[in-house]
């Protein structure tokens, strides 16, 4: 939602927070700020301002910030009041003495607000954060801690805080509950950060701050607590992907880059979970006998993680008949799902901080359930709460449009329908085999698709002119056209659907004309003909068709006015074939309109929020 970073040591703050935040701008991108404590002055200066991080670097180029070496900086995605500079974090108390950034939502801030108001404190920004700051200058009487732990006793909601106080330099305090936050530990220095990305360069040492857990960090250590005070033993870890994984490595974008490490994402995990036909998924955190005894699954998921889930839904019932239902997460959550102690939750997410996620997973354990997760983000909330957790290591994904996490988590959803075919043998053996063997050519099959993307990227650039696109896919491909409908509106922002083929006659067909585009997602399969009779009404109805097939299939350039071939593949594997052109489609797409491929207006890598 936002991304905070915190800096204590010996060197100079402003270079090292400021080169944080352009690795956390990935989460909100509309306003940024930075806050020093001077050396000189003893005071703490700030410069904030609307936009990017490269507006605020024009800003310090322009109004130098003075030397320091405690300071906190913030990039924001705005929830209360507009992306504008008085929004903009970090903010003060009244007495400028105070300096918070905040990621999160608090929702008892108008009854605090109020309350201060009337004790005579004057607010300058919409936002629920500076009540905060507000709030611990309140309570503040030269104890910061004291000050920061009574001050988040009265919070409701969800936060990350990292707080400065000008008489304290030299100390960072930090505090969670729902929203993500690390502490890097350094040499004679120290970090807060939303994410690993933004301290890789400084240090792979971390310790991941618990829901209800405060810090204090100096130079030289970091004290952990509880929000009563109470000191704890917290565990650091040592992060294992390297700086490249946060780098664009030569192309131009976080987005295409994720894209073509995907042949590497489903190598790896094959390698780790696929013992010859054996799926080995330890971490699974349910014994044979609990697997064994699962009557219903339900998946929960957001944005493109449900797309995945979605698939995941098609693949595991036809393996085992076990009946697999689908929720929205902020569904989910509302909906009082009628969910026993032998149904399994399987909760999928990339960043593992999906607030409508992890409240359904909260949900659904209160009623008994088991919950396995499926995630990218290693200790993320998300699997700190799960029974069980299978981590798709897809290394960090940068791009806001989520591409190489999307095809982790559907292998990981087949991954587990196999391993669940063990207990619930629906398909006769031999063709399970076939999938098993038709998995490990995956990654050199991607590998095919990306070899041809210059074709890809010409049929988009043709297309990019149409203002309306439909996708249409039908059985285990209506996902991939749901998502390849979602990653070409968020990129590129042209309306586009996505819609179970079948569906079409239904409505969507009063779209069609020469002026619209529809992607037909139709590689072999038993339904392969009923996709054709598809094409065929739109054709005859003037639209424009461009069609995902697989190879050697020459019937369908009848129907298509472009054909982009996949290989062959078992048909359950389908949705991670045509998932590459779809993101080549909409990446091209969005390229050829001049639009920001990696941070979509309006969107945030994590959406922390309701
Ligand atoms: O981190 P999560 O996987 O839980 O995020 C869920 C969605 O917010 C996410 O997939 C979103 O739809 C992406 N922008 C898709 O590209």
């Amino acid at each position: 939602m936002c991304g905070i970073i915190g800096y204590v040591g010996k060197r100079s703050a402003t270079p090292i927070l400021i080169d944080g935040l352009r690795k956390l701008e990935y989460r909100g991108y509309d306003s940024s700020g930075i806050g020093v404590i001077a050396n000189t002055s003893g005071n703490i200066v700030v410069r904030k301002t609307k936009g990017k991080i490269k507006d605020l670097v024009n800003l310090i180029d322009k109004q130098k910030l003075p030397q320091g070496q405690t300071g906190l900086s913030h990039t924001r995605w705005a929830t209360h009041g507009a992306p504008n500079r008085a929004n903009a974090h970090p903010h003060f108390d009244d007495s400028k003495k105070i300096l918070i950034a905040h990621n999160g939502i608090i929702e008892n801030y108008e009854s605090l607000k109020e309350n201060l108001k009337r004790q005579g404190h004057k607010f300058v920004s919409d936002t629920d954060t500076e009540v905060i700051a507000q709030l611990i200058g309140h309570f503040y009487k030269g104890d910061l801690f004291d000050a920061v732990k009574r001050a988040i006793r009265q919070l409701r909601g969800a936060f990350a805080l990292g707080v400065i106080c000008k008489d304290h330099p030299g100390t960072l305090i930090a505090a969670r509950i729902g929203s993500p936050l690390i502490i890097g530990i350094g040499k004679d220095e120290n970090y807060i950060a939303s994410d690993v990305p933004a301290i890789l360069n400084l240090t792979r040492k971390v310790i991941y701050l618990k829901d209800g857990e405060m810090a204090v960090l100096k130079d030289d250590k970091v004290d952990v607590f509880t929000f009563l005070g109470k000191k704890v033993a917290a565990k650091v870890r040592t992060v294992t992907f390297n700086v490249d994984a946060v780098k664009k490595g030569g192309f131009p974008h976080f987005m295409i880059k994720e894209i073509h490490e995907q042949p590497d994402v489903i190598e790896g995990m094959l390698k780790l979970r696929l013992k010859g036909s054996k799926v080995v998924l330890k971490e699974i955190g349910l014994k044979a006998s609990e697997l064994k005894g699962i009557n219903h699954i339900f998946v929960v998921a957001c944005g493109t993680a449900y797309h995945a889930g979605l698939a995941g839904k098609y693949f595991i019932e036809k393996l085992t008949r076990i009946p697999v239902s689908i929720d929205a997460a902020s569904e989910f959550r509302y909906r009082d799902p009628v969910v026993g102690k032998k149904t399994l939750i399987i909760a999928v997410s990339q960043s593992g901080e999906t607030a409508d996620t992890l409240a359904a997973i909260r949900e659904a354990k209160r009623k008994g359930a088991k919950v396995v997760s499926i995630c990218n983000a290693v200790g993320s909330s998300l699997t700190r709460e799960s029974d069980g957790v299978l981590y798709t290591h897809a290394g960090p994904e940068i791009g806001v449009a989520s591409t190489k996490a999307y095809i982790a988590q559907i292998a990981m959803l087949f991954l587990l329908g196999l391993r669940l075919y063990d207990f619930k043998k629906a398909l006769p053996k031999k063709e399970v085999s076939r999938i098993i063997r038709e998995f490990k050519k995956i990654p050199g099959r991607h590998k095919e698709i990306l070899a041809g993307k210059d074709k890809i990227a010409k049929v988009a650039k043709k297309n990019s002119h149409f203002g309306c696109f439909l996708f249409l896919g039908r059985n285990i491909n209506y996902p991939s056209a749901m998502e390849g409908a979602l990653k070409l509106k968020e990129i590129s922002y042209i309306p586009a659907e996505g819609y179970p083929a079948g569906e079409m006659k239904h409505g969507p067909i009063a779209l069609i004309d020469e002026y619209r585009a529809v992607v037909c997602v139709s590689p072999q399969s038993d339904i392969y003909e009923k996709m054709i009779s598809n094409m065929q009404e739109i054709r005859a109805r003037k639209g424009k068709i461009i069609a995902i097939a697989t190879q050697g299939d020459a019937v369908i350039k009848k129907h298509a006015n472009h054909v982009i071939y996949v290989p062959p593949t078992h048909n359950l594997l389908t949705p991670l074939l045509v998932a590459l052109p779809l993101q080549l489609i909409a990446y091209y797409i969005a390229v050829q309109l001049g639009c920001d491929v990696d941070q979509p207006r309006n969107l945030a890598k994590s959406v922390t929020v309701e």
